[in-house]
């Protein structure tokens, strides 16, 4: 049996990297899914492929999370098919194309649109149907980077604002038997990750495999267990948040980051 048997679960973003980690997770243990991403034709194969291995039901959705009209749109999309909904993670985001000092006004307002105010439209818009079916679970995905700022100002200030946002929601929802709860992932191998590496290492050092080094060197270097996370190390957690384990837990913000950071 399952820990998520019967639970239909939201995942944002969840066509490839950490969302994909987390909705093969929930699909282990038995949840629905719906994979709402703007790469449909990925969103497509990752819920085809889902559905195939672990018998669950998947469909995708062409959701963009920073459009009011499309969020609905698509929830009545998926609920016309699903019925209900139990879990929503939030957990689409975006990192800016320049470091602080030469971020511009389309990276502050690109990292707040899709990894801050994304939570609010989204959560906002399915919390009438959790109250209705007496309750429901919210897992946000923040980051270690919104622990502590560092050389991505407007992203590490976005992640920040999903911590806040997490436990201003928990406070809000929390009557309606809501829990929401955030995981601040650490250093995962992704598509977004290798963007950052470019950036970091600058163009000279352009190779998939130097950017592979000085990811393993800044892993080396700061993470106690020494060993990069995987989108199922996140999963895992989030599969504890969206579960009755974590049923007297909310408003709480979990590191899943080798010990990166420890507050
Ligand atoms: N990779 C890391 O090391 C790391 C560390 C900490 C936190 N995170 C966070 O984890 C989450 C997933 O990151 P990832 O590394 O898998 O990145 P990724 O780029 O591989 O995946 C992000 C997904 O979000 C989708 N997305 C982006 N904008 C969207 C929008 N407007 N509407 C709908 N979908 C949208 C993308 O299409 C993509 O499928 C993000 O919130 C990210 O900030 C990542």
């Amino acid at each position: 049996m399952g820990r998520l048997d019967d639970k239909t679960a939201l995942i944002t973003g969840a066509a490839r990297g950490i969302g994909r980690g987390i909705a093969t997770e929930f699909a282990k243990e038995g949840a629905d899914l719906i994979i709402a991403d703007l790469l449909i034709d990925e969103a497509t194969r990752t819920a085809g492929e889902l559905q195939n291995r672990y018998q669950v039901t998947a469909m995708a959705v062409p959701m963009d999370v920073t459009s009011a009209d499309s969020i609905t749109a698509e929830l009545d999309n998926a609920l016309a098919m699903m019925q209900r909904i139990d879990i929503l993670v939030n957990n689409a985001g975006v990192a800016p194309n320049h470091l602080s000092q030469d971020e511009d006004e389309d990276d502050w307002d690109r990292c707040f649109e899709v990894n801050l105010k994304a939570i609010w439209k989204v959560s906002s818009a399915l919390a009438p149907h959790f109250i209705e079916n007496g309750g429901g679970k919210i897992v946000n995905i923040a980051s270690i980077a919104g622990r502590q700022g560092g050389v991505i100002a407007s992203y590490s200030a976005s992640k920040s604002g999903a911590i806040s946002i997490t436990q201003s929601f928990a406070a809000e929802l929390g009557p309606h038997n809501i829990n929401v709860n955030a995981i601040c992932p650490g250093l995962l191998w992704t598509d977004m990750w290798r963007k950052l590496e470019g950036m970091l290492i600058g163009d000279e050092a352009d190779e998939l495999i130097d950017r592979r080094q000085r990811f393993e060197a800044m892993l080396a270097a700061g993470c106690p267990l020494g060993r990069e996370q995987t989108p199922e190390d996140i999963g895992k957690a989030a599969v504890f948040f969206a579960s009755d384990d974590a049923r007297n837990i909310t408003g709480q913000s979990l590191n899943v980051d080798g010990g990166i950071r420890m507050n």
